[in-house]
């Protein structure tokens, strides 16, 4: 499953000058971030573009970085259901460029899978000095298709519950694998706008309609106090594994090379 924040014009990040996180977009809505929280406390793997770990300097994804108050409750649910104190977290990156000083690099308190290419894998030796920091060095150059990063997801976490945290570019290659089953989705009442620079919408990297549409169903929404919060579901063509071999997705467009 996935889960985004657009603003009413279809905007998830602001990018260029100032802050460019999700926060801004909602207007860090405790609402939308409580419900963030109930995902990641449900899910066994938490998985994130290498753009969105860049974005966020702080953030250590975990359900009680957006709801400390439930931090009780989370960890007593998730010994219930047998779960791992903290979900995974899974980095794609193609170059490997991440900064180590991360709190979820440094803290040991997480599990954290970066899924690289061989260039990327050089650039990211000092993970070796921190053993909670695995690597998967996939066959492929960049992009990595969604079926590479599952498998070495399910390699570490058999049959995860996966939550798909963005980017727009990680989503692109995750919807053009067919490898997302339901969309969680918060409209927040902005009206964000575009100037001469382009802003990203949900999914980038890859152009799907009119040839290849990706239609959802909706199958849940909820009027909030301030945020629509959608869900829809996305039904496979067939159901068959996502592909491990390339993708439309090579057409990722890697904005800055
Ligand atoms: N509103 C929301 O709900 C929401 C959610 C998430 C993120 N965001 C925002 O979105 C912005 C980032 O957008 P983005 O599209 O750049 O994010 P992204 O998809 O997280 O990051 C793109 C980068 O991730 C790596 N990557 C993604 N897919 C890959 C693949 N298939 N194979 C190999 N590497 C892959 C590459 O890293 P390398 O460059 O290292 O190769 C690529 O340059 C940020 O401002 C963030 O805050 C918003």
């Amino acid at each position: 499953m996935a889960n985004f924040a657009s603003s009413v014009d279809g905007v998830v990040a602001l990018g260029g000058r100032g802050p460019t996180r999700g926060g801004e977009i909602t207007g860090f809505d405790p609402e939308d971030r409580q419900r963030m929280a109930v995902l990641r406390a449900l899910s066994d793997v938490v998985v994130v573009g290498a753009g969105t770990v860049r974005s966020v300097p702080r953030h250590t994804w975990t359900a009680e970085h957006l709801w400390p108050e439930a931090r009780p409750t989370v960890a007593s649910f998730r010994r219930a259901t047998g779960r791992s104190p903290q979900p995974w977290i899974v980095v794609v990156s193609g170059t490997g460029s991440l900064p180590s000083r991360r709190p979820m690099f440094r803290s040991g308190e997480v599990e954290v899978l970066v899924v690289t290419t061989p260039a990327g894998a050089r650039r990211l030796r000092w993970a070796k000095t921190r053993p909670w920091v695995h690597l998967h060095v996939a066959r492929t150059r960049s992009p990595i298709s969604a079926g590479e990063i599952l498998g070495a997801i399910a390699r570490k976490v058999p049959r995860a519950r996966v939550l798909l945290e963005g980017g727009p570019h990680l989503f692109g290659t995750f919807l053009d694998a067919s490898g997302v089953d339901e969309l969680f989705l918060t409209i927040s009442p902005q009206v964000a706008g575009r100037g001469r620079r382009p802003r990203l919408g949900l999914s980038a990297g890859v152009e799907f309609a009119p040839d290849h549409p990706r239609w959802g169903r909706l199958i849940e929404a909820r009027v909030g106090r301030r945020m629509l919060f959608l869900r829809y579901r996305f039904d496979r063509p067939e159901r068959r594994r996502v592909s491990t071999g390339p993708s439309r997705g090579a057409r990722l467009n890697r904005r800055g090379g």
